[in-house]
């Protein structure tokens, strides 16, 4: 690569500055009561010089304050995986908005919400949660608590949302469980409670099970959050195979991987968890997670309630499972969650890969391009990464930065932190050539 990226990303700067001035004085205004200008710091980790603000957002058109459209394939990082207000889940939203928001009592759809989350995924019993880092922790609690097992095991590079026991890296050099760095506050001794491995390490895996201490092992199928790191042919069957073996728990966290096949990649590959976890798009966008569990698991998680005294049991929150939620959950797992859907998302999935793929090979770029089902990340790597390791070995940050930007000013969004790329039953054909016409000219400007 020839081309100057500092001088690059300065050029992309300019643009957006002069291109957003509505933008920044929302920003202005936004940062005299908001802590860093936005109500939540992570907005702030976009590669724009300035917060983008947004007026409004359909299917996958965003629109910013200064009223430039946007074709987005970062979907809220996966919350509106099934489009922007998709309009079955509105209608059901201002349909239940009439009819109260939150009892502290089931509404009448719950049995029919439980009976489709049982046919969309296929495990027969449910709880609700607000978010997926609640979801996580509240099934950590209760695999702790049925196993009477304190270890919790992770693979290095794994991000479950905010929870303390998974925040966590491996010393690549001794395999032991450290702090995460940049986590804020952080007071617990993690490594007497975490162990780490890497990703598609069998036989790190079975060393790690081999005492029987371990509760759980908490896995996205493929991890999705230091690019996108896939499986090996074979990794996850025998890996459930050790889990079973040394009586540890499988809990699969789904909340990116939903995106492989209706039901998410457990269900389309066989896998059998003994806990399932979904969040973010499970209820088409709306504050939801859920975790289903076998009916093996449900009868010990009874028992455990049983046998423990009346009082907090540390898991749910007040407004979980309130009524809003459920109207959106059943609205998206009748309309959202289908066949069709997928069908869709596949097909602009293909679109988008074999242009992206063109577009590298054309000039001859270091690059991969990894997808499994409607996702799909660019990495700026030579080869597909086994483990976290092979992404941390490339770091690139001002080529993402500029990346980012130089789709951004040209009406195309990527998910911020890394370069993942979502297809949604709403995505058109123009929305995909929309992106690759603009990474065709960033590929030609690299090389010079
Ligand atoms: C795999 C996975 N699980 C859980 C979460 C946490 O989701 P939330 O931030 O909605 O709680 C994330 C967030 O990115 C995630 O990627």
């Amino acid at each position: 690569m020839t081309a100057d990226l500092a001088a690059l990303l300065a050029t992309e700067r300019e643009r957006f500055l002069a291109d957003h001035p509505r933008s920044i004085a929302l920003a202005q205004a936004s940062a005299q009561h908001f802590l860093f200008g936005v109500p939540l710091h992570w907005m702030r980790d976009w590669p724009t010089p300035a917060t983008l603000f947004v007026r409004e957002a359909h299917g996958v058109t965003l629109t910013c304050a200064d009223g430039h459209t946007y074709a987005d394939f970062c979907l809220g990082d996966t919350g509106a995986m099934f489009g922007h207000s998709p309009p079955v889940l509105a209608t059901a939203l201002a349909g239940q908005a009439k009819r109260g928001l939150t009892c502290m009592l089931p509404a009448e759809p719950a049995a029919d919400v439980g009976a489709l989350l049982a046919r969309t995924f296929g495990l027969p019993l449910w709880q609700l949660a607000l978010t997926a880092s609640d979801a996580n922790r509240f099934v950590l609690r209760w695999a702790r608590a049925i196993t009477g097992r304190a270890q919790l095991l992770v693979f290095d590079g794994c991000y479950h949302g905010a929870v303390d026991d998974t925040l966590v890296d491996m010393d690549p050099a001794t395999g032991a469980t450290l702090r995460r760095p940049s986590v804020l506050g952080q007071v617990h001794n993690h490594h007497a409670f975490t162990r780490v491995v890497p990703f598609n390490d069998l036989t790190a895996l079975d060393a790690a099970l081999a005492d029987g201490q371990v509760a759980c092992l908490l896995a996205e199928p493929a991890l999705t959050n230091c690019g996108l790191v896939p499986p090996d042919d074979g990794f996850w069957p025998a890996a459930r195979e050790l889990c079973r073996r040394h009586g540890t728990l499988l809990v699969m966290d789904e909340t990116h991987t939903l995106s492989t096949a209706p039901g998410g990649y457990a269900k389309a590959h066989g896998l059998a968890p003994d806990f399932f976890v979904a969040g973010k798009a499970v209820a088409g966008g709306l504050p939801c997670a859920v975790y289903g569990f076998t009916e093996a698991m449900a009868g010990r998680m009874r028992a455990a309630k049983d046998a423990a005294p009346e009082g907090h049991s540390g898991i749910g929150t007040t407004l979980s499972g309130n009524a809003l939620t459920l109207a959106a959950l059943h609205a998206a797992l009748t309309h959202l969650h289908t066949a069709a859907s997928y069908a869709h998302m596949n097909t602009m999935a293909d679109r988008l890969e074999a242009g992206l793929s063109a577009h590298i090979a054309a000039h001859a770029l270091p690059w991969t391009l990894t997808r499994l089902g409607a996702r799909m990340e660019l990495q700026f790597l030579p080869h597909t990464p086994r483990r976290a390791q092979d992404v941390r070995d490339h770091p690139n940050d001002t080529l993402e930065a500029l990346t980012h930007l130089y789709l951004l000013n040209r009406g195309v969004l990527l998910t911020p932190f890394h370069g993942m790329m979502l297809l949604s039953p709403a995505t058109q054909a123009t929305d995909v050539d929309r992106l690759l016409a603009a990474f065709g000219r960033l590929c030609a400007l690299l090389q010079g």
